[in-house]
């Protein structure tokens, strides 16, 4: 058993990354400046989209998403119950109706069939969630939003750089929103990106991104900038300083490098896990290349004489860190009071809940890392089968 406790996850910062962040240090110019406009440029152009727009958090970029294509009070917007609250709080600060819908089993994706059952005349927009990195059918959810006339905002957070049908998911319209936070597969720290082809989308965004001013900090106090704004419209400060873009300038520009690790530490996994009894993995979609953000086990809770909860005891016993993706929205106090919701209203969510684990899987995972985890995980399910 290893020494030392193994966290869930450790962000991959290299010497590149500290001497980016040192070069907006000495500039004397750390909030939103040129390095974010480079990085919304880089940014944009590996995600295959014609706009970015940089702010603080993915749940600033969906805020703004939701402002952009004009959601209104009493408005409602399918949202998936296997995510973080973010996805649905968004939708409730228009206090507009967050309509959750359950997820397949098998892949803890959006269940499209439900999808299409909780569309009321009053659905104005559909927020998938690429879980886990895994890329939703996008073609599939397009054709219904299309059939009904409702805008998609992808919930990327996990889903940098993710792969659909050759193409990556930031390509897809209306907004796709990507999270930077301390975990996610590019890192600054705090931060989030949306992206789309609509100007019209994109330039609300980014006039909403910064108290609805017509003018950013760069563009009024350098040589070439001008003094003066105009305020358009009663916005948010979600702006993105030049410090964290430092970070992520670095990170895009080892994204394949890092996707690697992810893929290898994933392939690891995969070979061992698919041998043992108790324990199963979610299904990969034939469609897509996954990012590797999580990866999540399912017990076999009829093999195991144990649940979830102590598995992950008996993980953090033998020093490895773990989590769990996600506690189903319609199971946390707020979301089941306002709503009444019952644990069986979303059937597959709440049994699989009871069910996940997501292991380390990280970059700087080394051999002896990767061999760790797949170790405890055959000692735990082989005492306990
Ligand atoms: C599915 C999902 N959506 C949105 C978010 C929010 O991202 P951020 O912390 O960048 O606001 C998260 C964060 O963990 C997430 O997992």
């Amino acid at each position: 058993m290893r020494d030392t406790f193994l966290p869930f996850h450790k962000a991959s910062i290299g010497e590149q990354e500290i001497n980016e962040v040192i070069d907006s240090l000495k500039s004397g110019w750390i909030t939103t400046g040129p390095k974010t406009k480079r990085f919304e440029e880089k940014f944009s152009a590996r995600v295959g989209a014609k706009y970015a727009v940089a702010v603080n958090s993915c749940t600033a970029a969906m805020h703004l998403a939701l402002a952009a294509i004009g959601i209104q009070e009493g408005d409602e917007v399918i949202v998936p119950v296997m995510t973080f609250t973010a996805t649905a709080e968004v939708v409730a600060y228009f206090k507009a109706v967050p309509v959750f819908v359950d997820c397949n089993p098998d892949t803890l994706l959006i269940d499209i069939a439900d999808l299409e059952k909780k569309i009321t005349p009053k659905t104005r927009a559909i927020m998938p969630v690429h879980y886990a990195g895994q890329a939703c059918d996008i073609d599939e959810i397009a054709a219904i939003a299309k059939k009904h006339g409702l805008k998609v905002i992808w919930d990327a957070a996990h889903s940098f750089p993710t792969v659909y049908k050759g193409k990556n998911v930031g390509s897809f319209p209306d907004i796709v929103c990507f999270s930077f936070y301390a975990t996610k597969t590019l890192a600054t720290g705090e931060g989030g990106m949306a992206v789309t082809d609509n100007k019209e989308f994109a330039d609300k965004m980014r006039i909403l991104s910064l108290h609805g001013m017509n003018r950013d900090a760069w563009n009024r106090y350098s040589k070439e900038g001008s003094w003066y704004y105009e305020i358009v419209a009663p916005g948010y400060k979600y702006n993105l300083t030049d410090i964290a873009s430092s970070l992520g300038l670095v990170q895009l520009e080892r994204a394949d490098e890092l996707l690697e690790k992810r893929k290898s530490i994933a392939q690891r996994y995969s070979e061992a896990f698919k041998e043992f009894r108790g324990i199963s993995m979610l299904a990969k979609m034939p469609y897509g290349e996954s990012s590797w953000h999580l990866f999540v086990i399912k017990l076999d809770l009829e093999m195991l004489s144990i649940g979830r909860g102590q598995f992950i005891e008996e993980l953090k016993i033998r020093n490895i860190g773990s989590s769990v993706h996600f506690i189903p929205l319609h199971l946390h106090p707020y979301w089941k009071e306002i709503y009444s919701f019952k644990e069986s209203d979303f059937p597959a969510a709440a049994a699989v809940y009871q069910q996940i684990v997501s292991l380390p899987i990280f970059p700087d995972m080394s051999e002896n890392d990767i061999t760790n985890v797949i170790d405890a995980v055959a000692d735990i399910i082989g005492k306990n089968q």
